[in-house]
């Protein structure tokens, strides 16, 4: 999805996203940076890629499912400028320096859950296929969706099916959610589709009852704005300058993040705003907005998910972040909406 883009986003000097054409190979010269793919999958964007990178190039690939994980070492047999790491992207920072890589040319992350996850109904992601009610895509680590509501106070749930799903009858569905727990446990997808159906109404046409309870228990068990936001930060500290970041989002939550934190990384911190400096005298801005690209109108009618999907692209200027390594002056985590419970934990 958004395939050309990406990849040309990474890797043109001249990127334009207002342009329905992109330069590929053959007219752009192969460069032999350090790139990252957060998310690798099945590996249609980090193929593409690397057909357009030289020899001496080096991609780390990401992933925290072990299938896509399988699927990149195969890669990385046939290909030796491949590095493969089993976790979130979060951690890239940390994962790089232990790999000796210190700074980038390029991030690119396709955010969400990829079509073999969703068609595998034994990961639970699915309201339409009967599988065990799982959720993580890290299969060998944390709580799965069913372990969570079986514990979990109404509260809570209503907190994250509110925030993270953007649900207006979260309340009902947790307190639904809570009676049947204490008769039978939701064991699978069903179980909770079902459920959620039979207490509220769909909003949108041709949306199932459940959509956004699935979304919201998913965004949640997998950390996934945590992650997104520990990663922007990392991404600032690890881009060399001119180096490019190309985030593919899929609702609105994540796409706010990556515009907020492109936004701020752009703007003077309000502490900055305040002093008696000279603008020209101002710590100059970290990143350079290059724009939004949406899917074609073709590839929105070949692939329903492909309809919502924004790629945003930045690039890392020549300033000096101005707090040292820090960035701090981003604090992407802040721009997490957290559930109270959360926050409430936290600060104890
Ligand atoms: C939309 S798919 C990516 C598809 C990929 N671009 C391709 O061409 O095949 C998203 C992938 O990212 C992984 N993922 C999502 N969040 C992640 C995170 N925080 N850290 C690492 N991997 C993540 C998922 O497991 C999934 O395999």
């Amino acid at each position: 999805m958004l395939l050309e883009p990406t990849v040309n986003a990474l890797v043109d000097p001249d990127f334009d996203a207002k342009s329905d054409v992109f330069r590929m190979d053959g007219d752009i010269q192969r460069p032999d940076g350090v790139y990252v793919d957060g998310t690798f999958g099945r590996g249609g964007h980090s193929r593409l890629l690397l057909s357009r990178l030289g020899p001496d190039a080096r991609l780390v690939v990401f992933d925290k499912d072990p299938t896509a994980i399988q699927a990149a070492i195969e890669l990385q047999a046939g290909d030796p400028r491949v590095m493969v790491v089993h976790g979130g992207f979060a951690s890239m920072q940390e994962e790089l320096k232990a790999l000796s890589l210190t700074q980038v040319d390029g991030i690119m992350l396709d955010l969400g859950i990829s079509s073999p996850q969703i068609d595998d109904a034994e990961r639970g992601f699915s309201f339409m296929r009967e599988g065990p009610l799982d959720m993580r895509m890290d299969t060998t680590r944390g709580v799965t969706a069913a372990q969570w509501l079986a514990q979990a106070g109404v509260e809570e749930i209503k907190e994250v099916i509110a925030k993270y799903g953007e649900e207006r009858f979260a309340f009902k569905i947790a307190k639904a959610i809570a009676a049947r727990r204490e008769s039978r446990p939701l064991h699978t997808t069903l179980d909770l589709a079902e459920l959620v159906a039979s207490v509220v109404r769909t909003r949108e046409k041709g949306q199932h009852p459940a959509t956004r309870t699935f979304q919201a228990l998913r965004i949640h068990i997998n950390e996934e704005l945590e992650e997104l936001a520990r990663a922007l930060a990392a991404a600032l500290r690890l881009l060399a300058p001119g180096g490019r970041l190309a985030v593919i989002s899929f609702h609105s939550l994540e796409d706010r993040m990556v515009k907020q934190c492109i936004m701020a990384a752009r703007r003077r911190s309000e502490a900055q705003a305040r002093l008696p400096i000279l603008e020209k005298d101002l710590p100059q801005p970290i990143l350079k907005a290059l724009g939004k690209v949406l899917p074609t109108t073709q590839e929105a009618a070949d692939n329903p998910r492909a309809r919502s999907a924004v790629l945003r692209v930045a690039q890392r200027t020549e300033a000096a972040l101005p707090f040292g390594d820090t960035a701090s002056f981003v604090n992407a985590i802040r721009l997490v909406p957290q559930p109270e419970s959360r926050q409430t934990r936290r600060r104890r």
